[in-house]
């Protein structure tokens, strides 16, 4: 052999290892372009979107869009086994149901509504004495002793309704029933169910139902019940759609659960004048309790109530009960507290009569505003 073949045998064997080399670098390429091509895709692609399966109709599928409109829509192969009340993803242009995320979701309704045991006493209430006297008869005494009304064979009512002006003590009357049954207090208020929970309004209802039949004896407490349970002349947009079917939930469910299944509820309004008639039907919040501006002699009770911790020098409480005569539980104890900051702002520990007539025409003058603003 000649040096000149060594050399050229030399040349092909670079090449070729040059050449497995390029290969293997041409695959990794490769690999990497699919890889790109597939992030790529990821991030352009347009997104699913989730919605609710309602029914299962032959092949097809009836699912709910968060908006609250239904669509009858088809199933892809590789998405089988779902049942009504799971949640799917959705194609958005056809919205083909490619995939199941979760199975019947049940909400974390203890994430929207206050849940608790409240400490509230009977004596920190001033006034409303034959109020307490309803509250018991309807909500106590079925719940302490259900033997009773079965041995006497009637049934108590489900719940009562509290109506009258803002800052009256409705709160605080469910409050301190719950305390003295040692009942869940679950408070739900009316405006934000249909605002906060658009599209779930009816599933939240149910489902805080069923929370409360968990934990009973429980007391289902509805602030602002005329936001869900006004009466409506016509239901035409969306929106009043999906408020009235919160409603007809909140309906079925009271119809639905026995006097004796140790729930009760207690719904709230200052508007009982807007209040649909069917949520006070016999069976339902039959049993109407007005909470009223307080008395005289009341105001004297919230009135010392609220100054009980109080360091006062020599007041006639009976002249300062007179001077506030028409205002709200909560517009005395707001009085109180302005009191207590005139004499601070004097640098004096102990509250003086002046302080709290001052701080009574504070409080009115303020409500005088308010109510110019709201009705000019
Ligand atoms: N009868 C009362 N006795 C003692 N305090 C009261 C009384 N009524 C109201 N208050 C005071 O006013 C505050 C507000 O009362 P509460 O929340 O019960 O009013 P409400 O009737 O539920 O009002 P709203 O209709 O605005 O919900 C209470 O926390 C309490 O401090
Ligand atoms: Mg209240």
């Amino acid at each position: 052999m000649t040096s000149k073949d060594d050399e050229i045998k030399k040349i092909v064997y670079g090449y070729s290892t040059d050449q497995s080399y390029l290969e293997e670098e041409n695959r990794a390429l490769q690999e990497r372009i699919l890889h790109l091509e597939q992030q790529l895709n990821k991030f352009t692609g347009t997104p699913l979107i989730s919605c609710e399966v309602k029914e299962l109709l032959d092949d097809k599928v009836l699912v709910r869009l968060p908006n609250s409109n239904e669509f009858l829509v088809d199933l892809s192969q590789d998405c089988s086994k779902i049942e009504p009340g799971d949640t799917v993803l959705a194609e958005q242009k056809n919205l083909t149901v490619v995939k199941k995320i979760q199975k019947n979701k049940r909400f974390d309704v203890e994430k929207f509504v206050i849940v608790e045991k409240p400490n509230m006493k009977w004596k920190d209430i001033g006034g409303l004495k034959e109020q307490e006297r309803e509250i018991k008869e309807v909500i106590e005494l079925p719940l302490m002793k259900p033997k009773l009304f079965t041995k006497v064979g009637i049934n108590p009512p489900k719940g009562l309704l509290l109506h009258g002006p803002p800052g009256t003590g409705k709160t605080l009357l469910a409050k301190a029933v719950a305390s003295s049954t040692n009942s869940t207090f679950i408070e739900v208020v009316g405006s934000e169910l249909v605002q906060k929970f658009i599209g779930e309004g009816a599933k939240l209802v149910k489902e805080i139902f069923e929370l409360a039949r968990e934990k009973a004896p429980s007391i289902i407490f509805i602030d602002e019940l005329d936001a869900i349970a006004a009466t409506r002349m016509d239901v035409g947009t969306s929106g009043e759609r999906e408020v009235q079917r919160t409603f007809m939930q909140l309906l079925a469910e009271i119809d639905g659960f026995k006097p004796l299944d140790n729930v009760k509820i207690i719904g709230c309004t200052n508007r009982i004048d807007i209040l649909d008639p069917a949520i006070t039907r016999p069976g339902r919040l039959d049993r109407l309790t007005g909470v009223e501006l307080p008395t005289e002699e009341a105001v004297k009770e919230i009135f010392k109530i609220h100054t009980l911790q109080m360091s006062m020098g020599k007041i006639n409480s009976k002249n300062i009960a007179k001077t506030m005569l028409g205002f709200s539980g909560a517009q005395i104890k707001s009085a109180v507290t302005e009191a207590g900051y005139f004499a601070i702002r004097e640098n004096r520990t102990k509250v003086k009569e002046e302080d709290f007539l001052q701080a009574i025409e504070k409080v009115a003058e303020k409500e005088d505003i308010e109510y110019k603003e709201m009705f000019g």
